[in-house]
């Protein structure tokens, strides 16, 4: 339910991996050519901490983006929580962690916009005319709402849940992002807001494109699994977050899952637990995960957890200092938030006054 987190239940080919992936490589070329054509988009729910999947997944790559010149706006999908549950819990809590962890990882708020949606009207308001432009069915056959539906911990369903993906193109749309780094399970998301777009501009848009019809671009980086050995989630308390300590971080590695053969190989296929832990360890120290097992060799699972924790707090350790530094100034959370959200009423509130007038309701 995270950006990167894939559910595992989909099968791949059924959301156009691999064409989102070539288009992806093509994405990369443009960014390092000229940055300044694109604004992205990109977001979290604000249910938790996050954690190294995230990390390794998108949130790294935001940074480099940015740093790379690229716009940026990062949404705090506040209402988007309440999708597979009634009660939203220590929203506030939660959302302050989010930015938090942004701010920790080097999002910078003088360059990028965080911001929560529900406190952008006009965002929201887009929903409607979006609503208009996707059948119930387009709804509800999109895969990631089916599985998320499946593994809800709600007896029913609510209408929300079916419309969320239309509520993530009015994310994306107000702010006309042309790029949206996503992992695998988004990817229907992006297919249903290019469609909205492009059905809002041969509707309404009397020859011109209102909106723009935004890439998908795939983060290359492989899943890393949790210290369970089933996918890394804030939910099943199998996760290294990015806000815990030294200490915390070792007894979870130390309780990590492996096998039963003595001698470390990188094989994700038949040994996934130790080839995850292969990977974490190679992506903190920029090595391959078959060096790190080359290394470790016949000495077993615990040298490997012993290099595994020793690479994650070492590439963690100026990250948590930034975090902890950040967590002493809760007044400076809520003024980055509070900037984030006036500039996103701004930039919202131009592009629905040029839907109103599109669609001939600008009185
Ligand atoms: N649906 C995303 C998730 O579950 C969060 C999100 C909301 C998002 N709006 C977005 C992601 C827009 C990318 C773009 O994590």
């Amino acid at each position: 339910m995270n950006t990167i987190a894939e559910p595992e239940t989909l099968p791949s080919d059924s959301l156009g991996v691999s064409a989102a992936q070539a288009r992806s490589t093509e994405l990369e070329e443009l960014i390092r050519k000229d940055p300044g054509q694109f604004r992205v988009l990109t977001g979290d729910r604000p249910t938790g901490q996050l954690h190294l999947g995230h990390y390794f997944g998108t949130l790294h790559n935001r940074v480099r983006l940015q740093n790379l010149g690229v716009e940026m706006f990062v949404v705090i999908a506040d209402y988007q929580v309440l999708t597979d549950r009634d009660v939203a819990s220590n929203l506030t809590g939660y959302v302050e962690e989010l930015v938090l962890d942004y701010l920790a990882i080097g999002v910078d708020p003088a360059r990028s916009t965080i911001f929560t949606h529900s406190a952008v009207p006009a965002l929201n308001q887009l929903l409607l005319p979006f609503l208009s432009l996707v059948s119930t069915a387009e709804l509800s056959r999109n895969p990631t709402v089916k599985d998320e539906i499946a593994h809800s911990r709600q007896s029913s369903v609510s209408g929300l849940m079916f419309t969320y993906p239309a509520h993530q193109a009015a994310d994306i749309l107000f702010c006309k992002a042309n790029l949206v780094p996503v992992g695998r399970d988004q990817l229907p998301h992006l297919e249903l807001t290019r469609t909205i777009a492009r059905r809002f501009n041969d509707r309404y848009g009397a020859g011109t494109a209102v909106f723009p019809q935004p890439d998908a671009l795939l983060s290359n980086a492989p899943l890393l699994l949790g210290t369970d050995g089933t996918k890394m989630s804030k939910s099943r308390g199998n996760a290294i977050t990015l806000a815990a300590d030294a200490d915390e971080t070792a007894r979870l590695i130390k309780g990590a899952k492996t096998d039963s053969e003595r001698h470390i190989t990188y094989d994700p296929a038949t040994r996934p637990e130790v080839s995850s832990l292969l990977l974490l360890a190679a992506l903190c120290q920029g090595r391959t995960p078959e060096q790190v097992a080359a290394e470790i060799g016949a000495e077993g699972a615990a040298a490997l957890k012993r290099t595994v924790t020793e690479a994650v707090n070492e590439y963690l350790a100026p990250i948590r200092a930034r975090r902890a530094e950040y967590a002493q100034d809760r007044a400076h959370l809520r003024q980055v938030l509070r900037e984030g959200n006036e500039r996103a009423v701004a930039v919202a509130d131009v592009t629905l006054a040029e839907v109103r007038t599109a669609m001939n309701s600008h009185y």
